[in-house]
């Protein structure tokens, strides 16, 4: 996607060959700033600050955090040992996890002095993968908007409600839920994007909204209880969300709120959509509430709120008593039964075993 009209991925090698360019997550919407990782620790703190956030593009980070690793020490203890403080960086995607193995799979056979340059060389195979799998999701979800749009007759715009961000911003490019919508929109559907704050890290009120209006797609941000509302008054046409992980049997994991929108939208007749990747699926496991981890962070990130004062300042204030405890849940879980469909790059399925296992033959047991 573009920044100022210029293409751009939101994880690089940069021009010395070997350290790791980002996008600095947490100072948008307020400002666009890069930061240079040569460090695996320094990936890692990047993923639990989150510098960097979203469940495909934490998989990219962490493959890069196993090349600056090798570079320093390619023995097999420290692979491993990359491996697992990279892992412990965030529980819930289970992308990260699936990136690390595939690096594993692809270093561990090889001699220690291979390692460093064949680590780069997947690290890169893998984004480029990422960013050819989420197009190929814009291109399956994309007919789903149009057939939305022509029930609607074509009349006023195409309303569409997102939670958190499942942008490009999320991913190495395109996004996912979001993918579909950019294609939408550039083939002259008349979308507008009613964007969730998310709280309280507000990914949809800094970081959808501040995507979605680099690429001019018409949007709204709304509190996160307004869902409901809108849903009863014929405001939202249809959700589309992405995921941190999803199970064989289509239960999906996404980011704390997501559950109550599928609620709303079930007792509405409005379809939810999710998008995902193939590497978000956990084959593993089926029943999502009980067996997704599910990542709880540090209370201050509800008790205290920044934003930029007039003068340009960024300030963080407490909104809360100080003696009032928090409990800062990240992810919830929605029961493939609120699940309209999902949209993978293979195809759009049923939330179902037989859904799933339809457009993944290759994953039918026995
Ligand atoms: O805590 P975050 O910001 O990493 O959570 C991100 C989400 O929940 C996204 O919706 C999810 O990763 C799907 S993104 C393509």
């Amino acid at each position: 996607m573009k920044v100022h009209g210029q293409p751009m991925r939101t994880i690089w090698v940069e021009p010395d060959g070997w350290s790791v360019g980002i996008i600095d997550q947490t100072r948008l919407p307020h400002a666009f700033v890069t930061a240079q990782l040569t460090t695996m620790e320094a990936v890692a703190h990047a993923i639990t600050s989150m510098q960097l956030r979203g469940a495909p593009l934490i998989g990219a980070a962490a493959a890069y955090g196993v090349c600056l690793a090798l570079r320093v020490n390619p023995s097999d203890e420290n692979l491993e040992k990359a491996c697992a403080t990279l892992a412990a960086t965030r529980p819930t995607a289970i992308n990260l996890r699936w990136a690390l193995e595939e690096m594993r799979r692809a270093l561990q056979p090889r001699a220690p002095s291979e390692r460093p340059s064949a680590a780069y060389r997947r690290a890169a195979a893998l984004c480029d993968e990422d960013v050819a799998i989420n197009h190929g999701i814009g291109t399956q979800g994309l007919p789903l908007l149009r057939e939305a749009w022509e029930r609607k007759g074509q009349k006023g715009r195409l309303n569409i409600l997102t939670h958190c961000n499942a942008g490009w911003l999320a991913t190495v490019d395109w996004g996912t839920a979001l993918a579909p919508i950019y294609l939408a929109h550039d083939a002259g559907i008349p979308v507008h994007v009613w964007v969730d704050e998310t709280r309280p890290r507000n990914q949809g009120a800094s970081l959808t909204a501040w995507e979605l209006g680099q690429h001019g797609v018409p949007h709204t941000v709304i509190a996160d209880n307004v869902g409901g509302h809108l849903m009863q008054h014929g405001h939202v046409d249809l959700c589309i969300v992405g995921t941190d992980r999803t199970t064989a049997r289509g239960d999906v994991a996404n980011k704390i709120g997501t559950y109550l929108k599928a609620l709303a939208a079930k007792d509405n007749g409005v379809p939810f959509y999710v998008a995902l990747p193939s590497p978000t699926i956990d084959w593993t496991l089926e029943d999502g509430v009980r067996g997704i981890p599910i990542e709880q962070r540090d209370g201050a990130e509800l008790t205290d709120i920044s934003g930029r004062l007039p003068s340009g300042d960024v300030v963080t204030v407490r909104i809360t008593p100080p003696g009032s405890p928090a409990a800062n849940y990240g992810f919830d879980v929605t029961p493939a039964r609120l699940v309209t469909a999902l949209v993978t790059e293979r195809g759009v399925c049923a939330a179902s075993p037989e859904g799933l296992r339809s457009l993944f033959p290759e994953r039918m047991r026995g």
